[in-house]
């Protein structure tokens, strides 16, 4: 293993219990070394996500207990491989990796995987945007796929001014598919129309509920992105025409999804749920390998994440806290000093 100009101790962020923002703190650790198939990351940024949000309060898929490291996805440059083929591959490129187990990545060093851990960023992507061409790039393409393959020529999208829905509907527009967008202020209608989007619908209208059911049943929508949940959820399903289908990625609301049985039985609706997790691992690794080729070209373009802000390891707390009040306008970065 190489360790030419590897410190000893690194900075990481700790997450003491599930209590949120509030249990961040920072302290050294041991760089860690990689072992076989493995490689060791100098981490350059990490964004906060809803997902990361959630890992603080303990309402994520995966719950290792607290004390932890969250984040859960980063890029940077890998500086030292343990034994194996495809370390040596990545040894001195710049890379996107994902948090593995119960080592997330917000952390100065990170070792993962080359089995699905690690992916190189083409030349010219930025290190800030590799750091963010995971998790939000790939749902995105991952539901340009099931939209397709469900032959939707329309959908409606809730919290559509969120860096992925703003990937979603650019990828749909490319695709020729309308979507209905949802947001919850006048601002964020304001920004998606001077955007270029048509529809934008705020669901704090009062006339919210019938002007969607009119444009839903104008438009034959049947599918519906639902990252809010709670009484949303409810809502999209009297919206939407006769066997339709309500997808739950998120809940931001931190509601569980509502329904009424008149729809679900009588209207035969559906709601079901999409995860990245899964959906990933049922792909061959040629399919993912095409997934990220084509994610690395469009990140300048409909896969695009704005920045908003950076800040240190040792201001984690305050990144939370900043991006939970302000999360319209682009992502808050953790930067290693
Ligand atoms: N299932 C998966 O595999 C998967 C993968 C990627 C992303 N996601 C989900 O996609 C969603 C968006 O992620 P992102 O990274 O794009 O987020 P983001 O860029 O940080 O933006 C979050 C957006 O959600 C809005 N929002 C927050 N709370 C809301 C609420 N209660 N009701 C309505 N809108 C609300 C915010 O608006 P305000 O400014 O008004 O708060 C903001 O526009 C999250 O739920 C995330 O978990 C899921």
């Amino acid at each position: 293993m190489t360790q030419q100009g590897i410190p000893e101790q690194m900075t990481v962020v700790v997450l003491d219990s599930y209590s949120g923002a509030e249990a961040l703190r920072v302290e050294q650790r041991p760089v860690p070394k990689p072992g076989k198939d493995e490689v060791l990351v100098k981490i350059a940024a990490s964004p906060i996500n809803p997902s990361d949000l959630a890992v603080l309060t303990g309402h994520y898929g995966y719950k290792n207990l607290p004390p932890l490291i969250p984040g859960g996805e980063a890029s940077g440059t890998v500086v030292a491989v343990g034994p194996g083929l495809m370390g040596r591959y990545f040894l001195g490129k710049q890379v996107a990796c994902l948090s593995q187990g119960d080592t997330g990545v917000w952390a100065e060093y990170v070792v993962t995987t080359t089995k699905g851990g690690v992916f190189p960023l083409n030349k010219g992507v930025s290190l800030e945007q590799g750091a963010m061409s995971i998790i939000n790039p790939l749902t995105a393409s991952a539901f340009l796929q099931i939209i397709k393959q469900g032959g939707h020529k329309a959908i409606v999208l809730t919290a559509a001014a969120s860096s992925v829905g703003q990937m979603i509907a650019r990828s749909c527009q490319s695709a020729g598919i309308k979507v209905i967008r949802i947001v919850r202020r006048d601002a964020q209608v304001e920004m998606l129309k001077q955007r270029g989007s048509a529809i934008v619908l705020n669901s704090s209208d009062s006339d919210f509920c019938q002007r969607l059911h009119d444009i839903c049943h104008q438009n034959q929508v049947h599918l519906a992105l639902d990252a809010v949940a709670g009484s949303l959820t409810a809502q999209l399903l009297e919206a939407l025409p006769p066997h339709s289908k309500v997808t739950v990625y998120g809940g931001l609301s931190e509601q569980a999804p509502q329904a009424s049985l008149d729809q679900i039985i009588f209207q035969s609706k559906a709601i079901d749920g999409f995860w990245l997790v899964p959906w990933i691992e049922k792909k061959n690794l040629l399919q993912i390998l095409l997934l990220w080729r084509r994610a690395q070209k469009l990140l300048g373009t409909d896969l695009k994440t704005e920045i908003r802000e950076r800040y240190p390891f040792e201001d984690a707390r305050q990144a939370v806290e900043d991006y939970q009040n302000h999360m319209t306008g682009g992502k808050v970065l953790l930067v290693p000093n």
